[in-house]
């Protein structure tokens, strides 16, 4: 019964996109799935896209990467947002905009006004890192593995709100996206530390599976996020 009503429901959702694509770009559906780091300029992106299309419901559905990719394989969402499309599955990706990830401390940093810090030197330090799952912790270990470094003292904490807090805590220092902190950074509650090799410059993408049918909506909105990103990068 289970795989019966599963079967209905997909074939009602397709019936649904089917006549949202009948009716054009300004009604429907669009089903967005982001990880949690994108979140920080999600709402301002799908706020200006509202407004021109007042009539489209957006439902967004915000998680961390590995499960993003879960619901990517089910070809559940309409588009989604991350950055580095995984390889070995059939993707279809554009990036739009840079994810420079920075090394954050709290004010006060005995290593503030150094330059050109290296990994080792912060051997003493804890690091805080994401759950795991997180994109920003797979770059954060892979970055640490290229310089054969490991830290002697870790914590990990569940998204980013809660690895910013502890920062400015003084519980430890971490890599995050530069989207993550820029209120905090403008406001001096945190500051960057210049570390050799950072920042890691990543890339955020726009993807689909690859021959899913977007709708009119869901073309629109992949075209919104492309101009968007080449209008952030001129300023
Ligand atoms: P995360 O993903 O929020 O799961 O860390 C960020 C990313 O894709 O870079």
């Amino acid at each position: 019964m289970l795989d019966h009503t599963l079967a209905i429901q997909r074939l009602l959702a397709v019936a649904k996109k089917e006549m949202d694509e009948l009716k054009g770009i300004d009604s429907g559906r669009l089903s967005i799935g982001i990880v949690s780091t994108v979140n920080y300029f999600a709402a301002r992106l799908l706020a200006s896209f509202s407004r021109q299309h007042p009539n489209v419901e957006i439902c967004l559905d915000v998680t961390n990467r590995e499960t993003l990719l879960r619901k990517l394989a089910l070809n559940e969402p309409d588009l989604v947002l991350m950055s580095q499309p995984p390889s070995g599955l059939d993707i279809e990706a554009a990036n739009f905009m840079d994810n420079p990830l920075l090394l954050v401390a709290a004010p006060g940093h005995p290593l503030e006004k150094s330059k050109r810090i290296s990994l080792k030197s912060l051997t003493g330090e804890t690091f805080v890192f994401r759950e795991s799952g997180s994109a920003t912790r797979l770059a954060m270990e892979r970055f640490f593995g290229e310089y054969d470094f490991q830290p002697k003292s870790t914590i990990e904490m569940n998204g980013n709100e809660v690895v910013k807090q502890a920062i400015e805590i003084g519980l430890g220092i971490s890599v995050l996206s530069a989207h993550t902190v820029e209120l905090e950074l403008s406001a001096g509650r945190l500051i960057v530390l210049d570390v050799a090799g950072l920042p890691i410059v990543r890339r955020w993408y726009i993807a689909h599976r690859t021959g899913k049918r977007l709708t009119p909506t869901a073309l629109s909105f992949k075209q919104f996020v492309l101009n968007e990103g080449k209008r952030q990068s001129k300023q």
